[in-house]
C-alpha cells in the first residue's frame, strides 16, 4: 500500500489473474485494443517475464523440461524475476503515466505457491512485498471459472508447462485460491465469470477498466478519451 509519505504515482496499475487458460491473454489483448483506439497507449506486459532477466527467470520456471524444485525455491525465483519487473518496467512507465496492464503479479504466487502450495501466507505477503517495494495494484481482475471441464477443453489442444503440468488436484486448489483471494483484497479485485464467451467476458472487464480509469481522472465518454487532469 502506497503510505502518505511516498509521492503518489500518475499512472494505472491494472492486473489479470486466472488459472491457467481462463482467457488472460485473449482478454489482454482486446482490452489493450481498446485502450490503444482510446489513445492511451498502454504498457502490456506479463510475469514471470518482462524483462530479459524476467524471460530466463520464465523459461526456468515454466519449460517442461526444467529441474524440478521446492515450491520455496519457486518462490524466490518468481520474487527475483519480479524484482526486476517492478523496478525496470512496472515503476518508470507508471511515473510517465502510463496505464500499465499485466497478465499475472503477485496473487498468482499468493495463490499458486502458497494457497495451493502451501507457502504460508504470511511469507508469501512479505516476499511479495520485499519483491514490490509494496507497490499494489490498483485492479486486479480474476477470471473466475468453477468448471475444470471447461478449462481442460481450453487447454486441451496446448503443451502443457511445468507448473500445468502439476495434478488436477492442484489446479482446482489454484481456483478455489483465487475466491479466497478475492475475498482478502476486496478494495481492489474483482471476479469475473471467465466462463461466458469472450465478448461477454470482455465488456465485463471494460466496465471495471473504465471505473477505474474513471476514479483516476479519466473520461473514456470524451471523444478525446484523454485524462482530464493530472
Ligand atoms: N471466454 C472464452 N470462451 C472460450 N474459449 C476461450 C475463452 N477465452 C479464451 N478462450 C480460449 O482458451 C484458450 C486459452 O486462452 P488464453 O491463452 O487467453 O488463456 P490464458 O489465461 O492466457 O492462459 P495461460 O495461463 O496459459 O497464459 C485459447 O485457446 C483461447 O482462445
Ligand atoms: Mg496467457
Amino acid at each position: 500500500m502506497r503510505t502518505a509519505v511516498d509521492k503518489p504515482l500518475p499512472g494505472v496499475f491494472i492486473s489479470l489473474e486466472g488459472c491457467d487458460g481462463s482467457g488472460k491473454s485473449t482478454q489482454i489483448s482486446r482490452i489493450s485494443s481498446r485502450l490503444d483506439s482510446a489513445g492511451l497507449n498502454p504498457l502490456v506486459t506479463r510475469e514471470p517475464g518482462g524483462t530479459p532477466f524476467g524471460e530466463r527467470v520464465r523459461q526456468l520456471l515454466l519449460d517442461p523440461g526444467s529441474p524440478d524444485r521446492s515450491i520455496l525455491s519457486e518462490t524466490f525465483l518468481y520474487a527475483a524475476a519480479r524484482a526486476e519487473f517492478v523496478s525496470k518496467i512496472v515503476r518508470p512507465a507508471l511515473a510517465q503515466g502510463r496505464i500499465v496492464i499485466t497478465e499475472r503479479y503477485v496473487d498468482s504466487t499468493w495463490v499458486y505457491q502458497g494457497y495451493a502450495g502451501g507457502v504460508s501466507v504470511s511469507n508469501i505477503e512479505s516476499i511479495n512485498t520485499i519483491a514490490t517495494g509494496g507497490l499494489e495494484t490498483d485492479l486486479t481482475i480474476i477470471l473466475d471459472i468453477s468448471d475444470s471441464t471447461v478449462i481442460n477443453e481450453r487447454l486441451a489442444l496446448k503443451q502443457k508447462d511445468k507448473i500445468e503440468s502439476r495434478s488436477g488436484k492442484y489446479h482446482q486448489k489454484v481456483r478455489e485460491g483465487y475466491r479466497v483471494l478475492a475475498k482478502r483484497f476486496p478494495h481492489r479485485v474483482i471476479c469475473i465469470d471467465a466462463g461466458l464467451d469472450v465478448s461477454a467476458v470482455e465488456s465485463l472487464i471494460w466496465k471495471e477498466v473504465v471505473n477505474i480509469l474513471s476514479k483516476k481522472g479519466y473520461d473514456l465518454t470524451n471523444e478525446k478519451h484523454g485524462r482530464e487532469s493530472l
